[in-house]
């Protein structure tokens, strides 16, 4: 299994920055994936596991082993007249499972469409668009214990999804390597609109498909969203606050044109985009870096500089917004 030293990272994520890794490798099975893990600890060398880097900012060079994770295959496990399960290999492109699903009539993820990234990180975040989460379909995944390279399973209650989040951002925080995720997806279409925008956006058809969904999707997010190899960026670089509906209350009364979503019986979701846009940082730039100026949530590195310098942004853009509204924006991605 080859191994490169000393190895730029900068065409290896979606931020562009000039990171290098001590050692990189690129594991496609599981023995490859021990032998990389094995080949860390003799060395007492820390692992960073690396899927298509849609959601990292690398603020130094990484001094241990990088291991980008390649393991694929999807396939169809069970299936009954209601619904299939279908099990992934971590290391396929999300979308490939999104595009596989559709090509035989397995719905659900039309609303997951067009997310970069790797089916091994959807479960990191709980990766969710326009109405639906990875949580929605979970059955369970797989995973190796880095200590003990035992191979665990996860199901829902084990992984403690919630919005943006989930067990393997807090406890197990970099103490297993996901293998493969297993889905439960209907064969009967379910439309999910409860997302207002896309609701309003398909409201001027009279015959609804997964795929006109899909479709709608895909064509809201290229209004918005950049292309990373254009205009380097992580997607939302901030997740939507979850505030208090007491402070929701106060707030609209001052910024009556607020936009938010319900979220559960105490807290409402605030998105962090009209915020920021109304803070006055959209299209704002500074040192190669900046706000895009189609959607706020979203900072580019245009002139692929360090990680620091995109964090000195996002820390005034912090400033600014608690400044203004009293709410804490907490970033999304993984700051290594
Ligand atoms: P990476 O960036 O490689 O890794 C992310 C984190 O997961 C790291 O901490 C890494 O160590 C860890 N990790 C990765 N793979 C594994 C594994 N197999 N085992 C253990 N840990 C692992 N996200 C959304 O939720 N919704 C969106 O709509 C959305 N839109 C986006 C749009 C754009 C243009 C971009 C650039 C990003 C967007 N994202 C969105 C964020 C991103 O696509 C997701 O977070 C995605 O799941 C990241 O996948 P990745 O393979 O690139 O993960
Ligand atoms: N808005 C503004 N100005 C902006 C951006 C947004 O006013 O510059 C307001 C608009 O009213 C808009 C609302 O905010 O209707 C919501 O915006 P959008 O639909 O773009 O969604 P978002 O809340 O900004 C979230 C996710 C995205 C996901 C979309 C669609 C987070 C942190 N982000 O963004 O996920 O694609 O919803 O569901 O939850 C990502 O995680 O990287 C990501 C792109």
């Amino acid at each position: 299994m080859p191994l490169f030293p000393d190895y730029s990272l900068q065409t290896h994520h979606t931020l562009a920055i000039p990171a290098k890794a001590q050692y990189f490798i690129e594991a496609h099975n599981h023995a490859e994936l021990i032998e990389a893990v094995n080949f860390a600890q003799l060395r007492r060398l820390p692992i960073l596991i690396l899927g298509q880097g849609s959601n990292v900012v690398f603020t130094q060079d990484f001094c241990g082993v990088v291991i980008k994770n390649n393991l694929l295959g999807i396939e169809i496990i069970e299936e009954c007249d209601e619904y299939s399960v279908i099990k992934a290999g971590a290391g396929e492109a999300w979308q490939h499972l999104v595009d596989y699903s559709q090509r035989f009539h397995l719905w659900g993820l039309e609303n997951l469409t067009g997310i970069p990234g790797t089916v091994g990180a959807a479960p990191i975040q709980n990766i969710g668009a326009y109405g639906v989460e990875l949580a929605d379909f979970f059955v369970e995944l797989q995973a190796l214990d880095i200590q003990s390279k035992c191979i665990v399973n996860f199901d829902i209650t084990g992984c403690h999804f919630s919005y943006r989040d989930s067990i393997f951002k807090h406890k197990m925080r970099g103490r297993c390597i996901i293998l493969s995720v297993t889905l439960k997806l209907q064969h009967q279409p379910r439309l999910v609109l409860t997302y207002q925008p896309l609701k309003s956006r398909l409201n001027q058809y009279s015959d609804l498909s997964p795929q006109l969904v899909e479709q709608t999707v895909r064509q809201m997010r290229s209004e918005k969203l950049p292309d990373p190899l254009c205009m380097p960026n992580v997607g939302s670089f901030f997740k939507n606050p979850l505030v208090s509906i007491e402070q929701y209350d106060q707030l609209r009364q001052q910024f009556p044109e607020l936009v938010a979503f319900s979220y559960n019986n105490e807290q409402v979701k605030l998105a962090a985009g009209w915020l920021i846009e109304h803070a006055g940082w959209k299209g704002y730039r500074e040192a190669g870096v900046g706000v895009h100026d189609k959607q706020a949530l979203v900072l580019v590195n245009y002139d692929k500089r360090e990680g620091n310098v995109l964090l000195a942004l996002a820390k005034k853009i912090q400033t600014s917004i608690k400044e203004k509204y009293d709410v804490q924006l907490e970033i999304e991605p993984s700051i290594i």
